[in-house]
C-alpha cells in the first residue's frame, strides 16, 4: 500500500529544549546520554525497545518501532533548556537525587556543559519557588521574544536541523481558559499588556509554536490546550501533545480500571493517597498547584468507567486523590490505593495497591518518546493535537467534539495504528475470522 503520508528522513541533529531542568529533565538527559554510551538500558521506552506487529499474525513480522518508522537516533539528540536556578545539569541531577552518583559521574562532562538559559518566571504562578536565573522584560510580549531569540541562538550554536520543546517545569496554579486565550490576535494583545491569564508556561508555548516547533506539556497546567495556541500550531504546522505525564498512581489506575470495567465489576470507591518528597511534591503542597494536579488525576476514572452507560456500576463512585509532601522519601513516591468493588449479586470486595515507585524513572522514557514521536509527526506533516500520543498523558489533549481516551490499551492500539497508517501498513482490528472460516 502507498503510505498516505510522506515522512522526511530523520537527517541531522534534533535539539530537545526542556523548560525546567529539574528531576524529570535531568533524569531524561542523563539517561539518554548513558544509554547512548552503552552503560544503561532504555527500559520503559517504546521508541527504543517497543515492537510492532505488521500484517497477519501468521506472517511473523514484528520489527522494532524504531526500525519501522524513521526516528531520530539518540546519537543525534542535543539537550538544552531553561531554569530559574543557575546550576548546570550535573548539579541539578545531584540536587534531584534520582540517579546514583556512580552513573552521573560517567556522563558528568556532558551534563556540566548544559547550563540553563534564564527563565521566564513569575511567582504568581508557582508560589513555592523563587530563583535568581530569571529574565527581565518590559512586558510578556518582550519575554516571549527573548525566548524566541534563545531558541534561534541554541539552534544555530548547536547546529540543529530541528527542535522539540517539552515543558518539564513545575505545576502552575489552576487557571481556566479565558478571553485572552480565544485567538492569536487576542493572545498577542494580552501579551502586550502582560495579562494575568498568561502564565509563564504559555509564554514558552507561544515561542515554540511561533517557530513551528513541536511542543509537549509534561505538567497539568494550561499551556497548548487553548484555541489561540491551537490556531498558532495550525498556522505554523507544529504538532502538540499533552498534558501531564501518566506515571505512578495514574498509570496503574489506567491499567486496572479498564480491566475491572471489562469484567463489569462495579466500583463504589477509589481512594488514592501518595507521599512524595521531591521539589515537585513541595510545589504541589500549595493548594492552588495541587488543584491543577487534582483535576488532571481525577478525570481519568470518569472517562474510563463511562458511568452514563453503566448505571448501577459506576455512577456513585467516590473518587478521592491526595498528595502529601513528605521530604524523607525524595523522588521515591509511595502510593496507596483502596478500591471498593462490587461483584455478582452486589457482594462487596476490596483491592489494595501499594506502589513504591520512582516518579522520574517512570517519567523520563515518556519525555524521550514524546520528543522523538513529535519530531516524527513534524517530519510527516502532522500538525496540531497528536491524539495518538494520549498513551503518555493523564489528561490527553483531544478534539472538542470527542471525549478523551484514557484506557491505556486503547491508547496503545491508537498509537501503533497511527504508526501503521503513516507507513501504509494494514491497521490491526484483531478480528481474525480468516483462520476459522
Ligand atoms: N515525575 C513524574 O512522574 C511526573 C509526572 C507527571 C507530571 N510531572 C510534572 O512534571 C513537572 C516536572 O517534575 P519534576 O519532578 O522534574 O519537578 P522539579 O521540581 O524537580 O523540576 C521542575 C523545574 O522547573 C523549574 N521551573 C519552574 N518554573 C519554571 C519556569 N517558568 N521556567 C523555567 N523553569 C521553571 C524549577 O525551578 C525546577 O527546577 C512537574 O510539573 C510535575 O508535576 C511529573
Amino acid at each position: 500500500m502507498t503510505p498516505p503520508v510522506e515522512i522526511a528522513p530523520a537527517r541531522g541533529r534534533v535539539g530537545v529544549l526542556l523548560v525546567g531542568l529539574g528531576a524529570v529533565s535531568t533524569t531524561t538527559i542523563a539517561g539518554a546520554l548513558a544509554i547512548r554510551k552503552g552503560i544503561a538500558s532504555p527500559i520503559g521506552s517504546l521508541t527504543q525497545m517497543g515492537t510492532i506487529r505488521l500484517g497477519k499474525r501468521s506472517e511473523g513480522r514484528s520489527p522494532k518501532i524504531k526500525e519501522m518508522v524513521p526516528l531520530t537516533s539518540l546519537d543525534d539528540l542535543v539537550f538544552g533548556g531553561w531554569d530559574i536556578f543557575e546550576e548546570d545539569c550535573y548539579a541539578a541531577a545531584r540536587t534531584a537525587g534520582v540517579l546514583d552518583a556512580s552513573l552521573l559521574t560517567q556522563v558528568r562532562p556532558e551534563l556540566e556543559a548544559i547550563r540553563p538559559m534564564p527563565a521566564v518566571f513569575d511567582q504568581k504562578y508557582v508560589r513555592r519557588l523563587d530563583g535568581p536565573n530569571v529574565k527581565k522584560g518590559k512586558n510578556k510580549r518582550d519575554l516571549a521574544e527573548q525566548v524566541i531569540a534563545d531558541i534561534r541562538t541554541f539552534k544555530q550554536e548547536q547546529g540543529c536541523d530541528r527542535l522539540v520543546m517539552v515543558w518539564c517545569g513545575s505545576t502552575e496554579v489552576y487557571l481556566k481558559q479565558g478571553p485572552a486565550h480565544a485567538s492569536i490576535a487576542a493572545f498577542e494583545q494580552a501579551l502586550e499588556r502582560s495579562d494575568e491569564s498568561i502564565p509563564s508556561s504559555m509564554i514558552y508555548t507561544y515561542a515554540a509554536l511561533r517557530e513551528g516547533i513541536p511542543y509537549a506539556n509534561a505538567a497539568p497546567n494550561l499551556s497548548a490546550d487553548v484555541p489561540a495556541m491551537l490556531e498558532l500550531a495550525a498556522r505554523t504546522k507544529a504538532p502538540v501533545a499533552g498534558k501531564d505525564l501518566k506515571t505512578g498512581q495514574t498509570l496503574i489506575k489506567t491499567i486496572i480500571a479498564p480491566g475491572l470495567k471489562a469484567r463489569l465489576l462495579g466500583v463504589e470507591g477509589w481512594y488514592s493517597t501518595n507521599i512524595l518528597g521531591n521539589r515537585d511534591g513541595e510545589v504541589l503542597d500549595d493548594p492552588e498547584s495541587f488543584k491543577t494536579k487534582e483535576e488532571s488525576k481525577k478525570s481519568v476514572l470518569d472517562y474510563i468507567f463511562q458511568p452514563h452507560l453503566y448505571p448501577g456500576l459506576y455512577d456513585d463512585l467516590c473518587h478521592v486523590v491526595r498528595i502529601n509532601y513528605y521530604p524523607p522519601r525524595g523522588d521515591n513516591k509511595e502510593g496507596w490505593d483502596n478500591i471498593d468493588l462490587v461483584g455478582w449479586l452486589g457482594y462487596r470486595m476490596q483491592l489494595k495497591i501499594n506502589f513504591l515507585c520512582r516518579d522520574s524513572i517512570l517519567a523520563a522514557p515518556i519525555v524521550l518518546d514524546t520528543a522523538l514521536f513529535l519530531d516524527l509527526a513534524k517530519r510527516a506533516g502532522m500538525s496540531g493535537i497528536q491524539e495518538w500520543l494520549s498513551f503518555y498523558f493523564k489528561s490527553p489533549m483531544h478534539a472538542p467534539e470527542v471525549y478523551p481516551e484514557h484506557d491505556l490499551f486503547i491508547q496503545l492500539m491508537k498509537l501503533k495504528n497511527t504508526l501503521r497508517y503513516m507507513k501504509g501498513e494494514e491497521l490491526i482490528t484483531h478480528l481474525g475470522r480468516e483462520y476459522y472460516d
